[in-house]
């Protein structure tokens, strides 16, 4: 399905630079938006709902008419007790794209259809993709097999496949997404865009300590370990980073095993802050480089991969 306008305006690459926990705050969002791509930030990412308001005026202040729009990522969950609150300042803000995850919720979705917002809500599997479809989503964000964050375990053509079969929404790819061929043949695959996580903290921009960013470069896919013992949640981490922590990887692979470093660090958030998470796509990441640097070498690998395509004559 065609994008909404307000999504394609300032538009000039087809993917989302996707919100990442302690990772994305004001800067990347606004370097990513002024190189033609959407940039997102988890609201979560500041500690009060005032701080959350004043990155929104910040990012709106940075940004122009020929900017492409930006998002804000929910967690829509009994535990999130700033849900209420930080609708309220999105639904004020009027912010353009609001990324839902965990609960799809037809009274968030309506709250940001009221003042002409899109909602794109993460889902791991068909039978969540219906629920979100049910509560009204203008599209849906599907998180393969490989990704950073709260991944899930299917093949990204098993899960387009049978989502377009029953939702006529826009469509977001996401999964080990690193390079400009890669959004191309997501596209290709059938997505209206693609959803970059990983690739997007090895920039000058992103939130994270110079040795997360410097293991990104140095790892590949053999690194990346799945596993719920860290959040309760199945998620990807890298595994020197889980070593560095004192845990012992394959047992945080194994389900009788349960670690619960989120009990032992007393948080979640200080879990997330000692171990470091990615997605499958690290095998792709070489540099550590500015978001304009980033977008305008995918921008350029994209271009290639179209021009290879249209070439190949079998
Ligand atoms: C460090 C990290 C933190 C993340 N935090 C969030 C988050 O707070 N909310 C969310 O919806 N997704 C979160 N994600 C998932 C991303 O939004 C996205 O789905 C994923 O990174 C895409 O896969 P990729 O990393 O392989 O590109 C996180 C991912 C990473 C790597």
């Amino acid at each position: 399905m065609p994008l909404s306008a307000s999504l394609k305006k300032g538009l000039s690459f087809p993917a989302i630079a996707a919100p990442m926990f302690l990772v994305s705050g004001p800067e990347l969002v606004i370097s990513t938006c002024k190189s033609g791509m959407i940039g997102t930030f988890p609201a979560l990412n500041q500690r009060t709902s005032e701080g959350y308001a004043q990155w929104l005026t910040e990012i709106k202040s940075a940004l122009t008419p020929d900017d492409a729009a930006f998002g804000v990522n929910l967690i829509v969950h009994n535990t999130n007790t700033r849900l209420m609150a930080d609708l309220q300042i999105t639904v004020d803000h009027k912010v353009p794209l609001v990324i839902t995850s965990l609960g799809a919720v037809k009274d968030v979705v309506d709250a940001v259809h009221s003042y002409g917002g899109v909602v794109f809500h993460d889902v791991i599997n068909a039978r969540h993709a219906k629920k979100a479809a049910e509560a009204g989503v203008d599209g849906l964000i599907l998180v393969a097999a490989g990704a950073g964050g709260h991944a899930g375990n299917q093949h990204p053509f098993a899960l387009i496949n049978e989502i377009k079969s029953f939702f006529s929404g826009t469509i977001i790819l996401s999964g080990a997404i690193s390079t400009g061929r890669d959004v191309a043949a997501s596209l290709m695959a059938g997505a209206d865009l693609a959803y970059m996580g990983t690739r997007f903290i090895a920039t000058t921009e992103a939130r994270a300590d110079a040795a997360y960013k410097d293991m990104l470069v140095d790892t590949s896919a053999k690194d990346i370990t799945y596993t719920d013992a860290i959040s309760g949640i199945n998620a990807n981490f890298l595994t020197p980073s889980l070593i560095a922590n004192g845990l012992d990887p394959a047992a945080a692979k194994d389900p009788h095993h349960t670690i619960d470093m989120a009990h032992e660090l007393n948080s979640e958030a200080k879990a997330w802050k000692t171990v470091w998470s990615a997605g499958q796509g690290v095998g792709s990441i070489f540099d550590i480089l500015p978001v304009a640097e980033l977008v305008a070498r995918l921008k350029g690998e994209f271009t290639t991969a179209i021009a290879d395509f249209s070439t190949r004559t079998i």
